[in-house]
């Protein structure tokens, strides 16, 4: 069961509208205005398709895809007008070509090991129209070290969720978070825990396994210098890549 299974009720209800009201702007300023009208778009990791109903709304074609089948289970509730497979990033194949592919919420630094970040961007390339545009955020150290999985919890009448026990190992460059939800269902409290994991990558370490997938030209644009403010602009890099 992948990790996000198990809150993907939560993520739906609550974090995609706080996450993409400030990073949406961002991706119009720094990517999506130079991609085609009416292009077809991919969007890596998805999650429960937040952003690709609102590149839908543009007019975009947009196929999501993600490893977990409960985000994705929403997704396609939430946007009957794109596609959505469950795939993990470093098995994803298309016959389609793309006109832009896009990644948030520091979905790639959930690929915990390099080899499969380095598919995951092999994978992207081989998907895209030679020239479109690939944009993602990352966070970098600086967040791991801050307010990474910052103590956290909500409580509600029917529903309780907290995150602890969060760390961050510089050595390994990994960080760890505890997710313990609880819902009231038809008169039982049910309990679930999800440890969220992520790696660390150095902007080198980005680069490089863009370029070796057959991305050139990287832009990097610091989060917070976009409006990006508090806790979500800590450390998140966006980037920006061609196809060459
Ligand atoms: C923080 S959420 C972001 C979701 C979505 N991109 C958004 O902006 O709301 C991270 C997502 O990455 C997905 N994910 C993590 N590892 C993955 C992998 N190896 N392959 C595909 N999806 C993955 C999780 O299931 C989760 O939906």
């Amino acid at each position: 069961m992948a990790d996000y299974d198990d809150f993907a009720w939560f993520y739906n209800r609550y974090w995609n509208e706080e996450f993409h009201s400030l990073a949406f702007p961002i991706l119009e300023r720094i990517w999506l205005a130079r991609v085609p009208a009416g292009g077809r778009i991919l969007d890596v990791c998805c999650g429960t398709g937040y952003l690709a109903g609102l590149l839908a709304a543009r007019g975009h074609r947009v196929t999501g895809f993600d490893a977990s089948a409960g985000m994705i289970g929403y997704a396609r509730e939430n946007v009957p007008a794109a596609e959505f497979a469950v795939c993990p990033a470093g098995s994803f194949h298309s016959e389609t070509r793309y006109d832009a592919a896009v990644s948030t919420f520091d979905s790639l630094n959930h690929i915990l090991e390099p080899n499969e970040l380095e598919a995951t961007f092999h994978n992207i390339s081989r998907a895209l129209q030679p020239g479109a545009l690939f944009a993602f955020d990352i966070l970098l150290e600086k967040a791991y070290q801050t307010h990474w999985g910052e103590a956290f919890a909500l409580v509600r009448d029917d529903h309780v969720l907290t995150i602890t026990g969060a760390g961050y190992d510089f050595r390994t460059r990994l960080a760890s978070c505890t997710i313990t939800m609880f819902r009231l269902i038809e008169g039982q409290w049910r309990r679930s825990d999800s440890l969220i994991r992520e790696r660390c990558y150095t902007v080198e370490e980005i680069g490089d396994a863009a370029s070796q997938a057959g991305f050139g030209e990287l832009t990097c644009y610091d989060a917070r210098d976009f409006g990006m403010a508090g806790q979500l602009g800590e450390g998140r890099t966006f980037f920006v890549v061609r196809r060459r």
